[in-house]
């Protein structure tokens, strides 16, 4: 998919396809969530901010983010046949199975929050699940041709190796509302606590340095090839990840929001 050309993307805003008002990131804009966005992929390798930038795009735009991530931890600790699969594997830094996931991602996707769009945060993940979140959306594109139904945007975070290891090693997540910090870019307030809820903040058992190392051999392996899949069909847009966050998602919301107009 070639993405058309800047409309409504001016600081001073513009009227996008479905006439509303579009506008460069400002703190406390918001955007109306009544409009379709369609589905977004979020491709980048471990730690490279899909997770923090899912979160801000499903806030501005009022569409969920499917982590996959996400939806296995769950699975792991609600001790599901599904998380019994995948434990150990996720416990080494590999990739679950690509059946299992992409039967979890059906389901998901399936419920009514996804009308509007979605954001799917580390999926796909490998050739066979891009070539079937395509056929996916091919067919519900012809059931019912939604916007929300159309091909994705896809867009990668493209973020330096030694970067990668600070943000990995130093992220924290607070086990109830989500949010995620980092000790050497984003502290907390008070250390250790969830600046939102004042929950103790948690580390990733997969953040350890044993597992982060086949995590990153299996981006390369097993995930670049995807990116490089929507390269070489003209649907991919890589953003410079190494860039300060609010840097990325302005970047992120102009590139939605162009291609809305
Ligand atoms: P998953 O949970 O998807 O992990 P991941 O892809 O390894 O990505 P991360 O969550 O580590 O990083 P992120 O890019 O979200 O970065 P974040 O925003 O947190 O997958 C975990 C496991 O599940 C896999 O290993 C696999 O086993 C399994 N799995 C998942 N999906 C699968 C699939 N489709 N198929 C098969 N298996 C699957 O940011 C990281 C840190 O950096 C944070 O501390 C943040 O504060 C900081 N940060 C973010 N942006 C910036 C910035 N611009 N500047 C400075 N710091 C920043």
């Amino acid at each position: 998919m070639d993405l058309p050309r800047a409309v409504g993307g001016s600081a001073a805003g513009g009227r996008g396809r479905y006439g509303w008002e579009t506008r460069r990131l400002g703190a406390g804009v918001t955007m109306p969530r009544t409009r379709d966005v369609g589905p977004i992929v979020l491709l980048g390798p471990p730690g490279a901010g899909k997770g923090t930038q899912s979160k801000r795009l499903m806030e501005r735009y009022g569409i969920p983010q499917i982590s996959t991530g996400d939806l296995l931890r769950d699975n792991v600790q609600r001790g599901t046949e599904l998380g019994q699969a995948a434990k150990a594997i996720m416990a080494q830094g590999g990739l679950v199975p690509d059946k299992l996931v992409c039967d979890m991602v059906r389901e998901r996707l399936n419920q009514p929050d996804c009308r509007r769009g979605y954001i799917l945060d580390g999926f796909p993940r490998t050739a066979a699940q891009a070539g079937w979140l395509d056929a996916l959306l091919e067919e519900k594109f012809f059931d019912n041709p939604r916007p929300t139904q159309a091909m994705p945007i896809v867009v990668r975070l493209d973020v330096d190796y030694n970067q990668l290891l600070l943000r990995i090693t130093g992220r924290r997540s607070c086990p109830s509302c989500g949010r995620i910090y980092n000790v050497h870019f984003q502290p907390p307030k008070v250390d250790g606590l969830c600046d939102v809820d004042g929950t103790a903040l948690v580390a990733r058992d997969d953040d350890r340095l044993e597992v982060i190392k086949p995590r990153l051999e299996a981006y390369e392996r097993q995930t670049r090839p995807v990116a490089d899949y929507y390269e070489r069909t003209r649907r991919l847009v890589s953003i410079d990840g190494d860039q300060p966050m609010d840097k990325v998602t302005e970047r992120l919301f102009s590139i939605i929001e162009d291609n809305q107009a």
